[in-house]
């Protein structure tokens, strides 16, 4: 039996190199961190939003302004789906078919938008405008089946209200996420994660009725939260208490040496039980 392998796809194609202007801000994103290289990820997206994917020469760009090598940047750039290496439509349409959205319709959605649009998954429309994918569960499961258009959530979907919106934003219509602002494009989603702000962050209902209805019980019900906050709080005086007058640590030194030794008894203890357990096996 033989085997062949398929290499990922390359970061190919003629690229123009990327502008100082891109530079610049690939700079300001990582001065933003104590550790420069903690910026990287907001930094691919802001090659994304210039590039429309991660190019070589994004790659190349983010490593030099870090100082790390261009295979530490590729190493998070294929780790993470939200980065791509093909290039991207106007419009990410992903539909989730993780199992409370595939059982209540997402998986007959995607079906019919992948006829709709020719296009399987991961692949874009012939105009460039939508490229569709499959998604995980994207912690919308209240509002199933979800659609999500440029990271905008695309609430209690149908397939006639899925293909109306990749319709309407193929036409350039305005369209509107069911908790959030109107859509821009890819490129333009891709610049607010990289930490752009468009401004358009309290547009939109932030908490649809679904997500709601926990509290409202509560509130009928004149249920609150545990005390834990307040527990937490009190154990903390207790803490600053024991650290002595003269705010020497000594107090508190020996209280961490008291909480490490009835440590190293409970592990001992729970050792014996195991092996006690074990022998009675
Ligand atoms: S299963 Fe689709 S959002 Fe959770």
């Amino acid at each position: 039996m033989s085997f062949t392998y398929d290499p990922p796809p390359r970061f190919t194609e003629n690229q123009t190199p990327l502008s100082e202007e891109t530079y610049a801000e690939l700079r300001a994103i990582a001065a933003r961190y104590p550790e420069g290289r903690s910026g990287l990820l907001p930094m691919l997206h802001l090659v994304q939003s210039v590039e429309g994917r991660v190019t070589p020469e994004g790659i190349e760009a983010c490593a030099e302004v870090l100082d790390i090598s261009a295979a530490d940047v590729s190493g998070v750039a294929t780790f993470y789906t939200m980065y791509k290496r093909k290039p991207v439509g106007d419009y990410l349409v992903g539909v989730c078919t993780n199992t409370l959205c595939a059982v209540m319709g997402g998986d007959l959605i995607l079906e019919r938008l992948k006829d709709h649009l020719e296009v399987g998954n991961d692949e874009t429309t012939a105009d460039g405008k939508v490229t569709l994918e499959h998604i995980e569960c994207n912690a919308a499961c209240d509002y199933a089946p979800v659609m999500m258009v440029n990271w905008e959530f695309m609430d209690n979907q149908t397939p006639e209200s899925a293909i109306q919106a990749v319709d309407d934003l193929r036409a350039g219509k305005d369209v509107h996420s069911t908790r959030g602002p109107k859509l821009c494009t890819w490129k333009q989603a891709e610049r607010v994660l990289a930490g752009y702000s468009d401004n358009l962050a309290d547009e939109g209902p932030a908490a649809g009725p679904s997500s709601l209805v926990g509290l409202a019980i509560a509130r009928e019900k004149g249920w609150t939260a545990p005390e834990g906050a307040a527990r937490a709080q009190s154990g903390n005086s207790a803490g600053q208490a024991a650290r002595g007058a003269d705010g020497s640590h000594e107090a508190e030194r020996q209280d961490t040496e008291g909480a490490i030794h009835r440590s190293d008894a409970d592990l001992k203890h729970e050792d014996d039980t195991h092996t006690k357990g074990e022998k009675n096996d």
